[in-house]
């Protein structure tokens, strides 16, 4: 049993994102304690080990062990990375009908635990895999959260701050929509420091739509880039991950782009996908209606129409 006042978070798939979670989440020292559940337990036991011993060099410490289904019962939060990742040309939607196989199992096993707490689910199509938690597990929809457009949205701050050459954290910026090929930006309400996109162009011809454009395309191929390259993803989506988990456990209220369920937001019901929302130790306290222009409004209704397309055909 664990003691009440403590938090427990089980990662479930201790792969690359999942290690990199992982690692990050010690190093800033955010749960007590840490539990790690994978296929092969051998690897998940090693990975323990290997972590606690850089316990002594973090913040705060954090109790590791590696697990089984049966500590999830007392979880506080419970993550998942577990499943397929994307190979080099392969899209997120692809992998759908493998990783909701992979989810259904996975969940089955959790809920025979009696797990009450929150799950954060990161696994790939991350918008699709979220609902399927939400569906299997019975638990109120607040209590399912996606990783969504964090991530995109941390590579779109980034690559604004580059270019308008300012600390990303003065950067409010959010792409929303699938976490894949359809996410849009949201430049009607994107502000660098304290003024809007439109002034910036107006004061300095330097910078120009065309320059943002191709900034976006950048954003939203940046995994393809990645993947081509070094063969997968894992630190930028381990630190969103950290990110999203401090906001629940510390009670924050923060806004994040989370994969979140409609219920009439936007237009739309009965999906989950990115949009901002309100984070704390309840889960989603409240999904955030944006004002989208009316281009933003098409872009938004065509990325929830592909993923209901692709749900449809996959989950029936
Ligand atoms: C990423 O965007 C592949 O979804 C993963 O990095």
């Amino acid at each position: 049993m664990k003691q009440q006042n403590i938090n427990r978070v089980v990662l479930i798939g201790t792969g690359a994102v999942g290690c990199s979670y992982a690692y990050s989440l010690i190093n800033q020292g955010v749960t007590e304690e840490l539990v790690l559940i994978d296929v092969n337990k051998e690897r998940a036991e090693g990975e323990a080990m290997d972590l606690n011993h850089g316990i002594p060099f973090a913040p705060a410490p954090t109790k590791v062990w590696a697990g089984d289904y049966a500590d999830c019962g007392d979880a506080d939060l419970i993550v998942i990375t577990a499943g397929l990742p994307q190979k080099p040309g392969e899209t997120r939607l692809d992998l759908v009908a493998k990783n909701t196989a992979i989810f259904k199992s996975i969940v089955k096993e959790i809920t025979a635990s009696g797990f009450d707490g929150i799950y954060l689910i990161a696994t790939n199509p991350v918008d699709i895999l979220t609902y399927v938690v939400w569906k299997e597990s019975g638990l109120p929809k607040e209590r399912v959260i996606g990783s969504g457009t964090t991530l995109d949205s941390a590579r779109f701050r980034y690559m604004l701050g580059e270019y308008f050459d300012v600390d990303t954290r003065n950067i409010h910026a959010a792409i929303i929509g699938e976490h894949g090929d359809t996410e849009l930006p949201v430049w009607s309400s994107t502000t660098i420091g304290l003024e809007s996109i439109e002034t910036k162009l107006a004061k300095n011809d330097k910078y120009s739509q065309k320059d943002l454009d191709e900034l976006f395309i950048n954003v939203r191929d940046a995994a393809y880039h990645i993947i081509e390259r070094k063969g997968a993803t894992y630190y930028g989506i381990g630190m969103s991950l950290v990110r999203i988990t401090k906001a629940i456990l510390g009670n924050e209220n923060s806004i994040l782009p989370v994969s979140a369920y409609l219920d009439g937001e936007y237009g739309h019901k009965d999906i989950y996908i990115g949009v901002p929302a309100i984070i704390n130790r309840q889960g989603i306290r409240e999904v955030l209606e944006l004002e989208l222009n009316e281009k933003e409004t098409e872009q938004f209704n065509h990325s929830v129409e592909v993923l209901k397309q692709t749900m449809e055909s996959t989950l029936n």
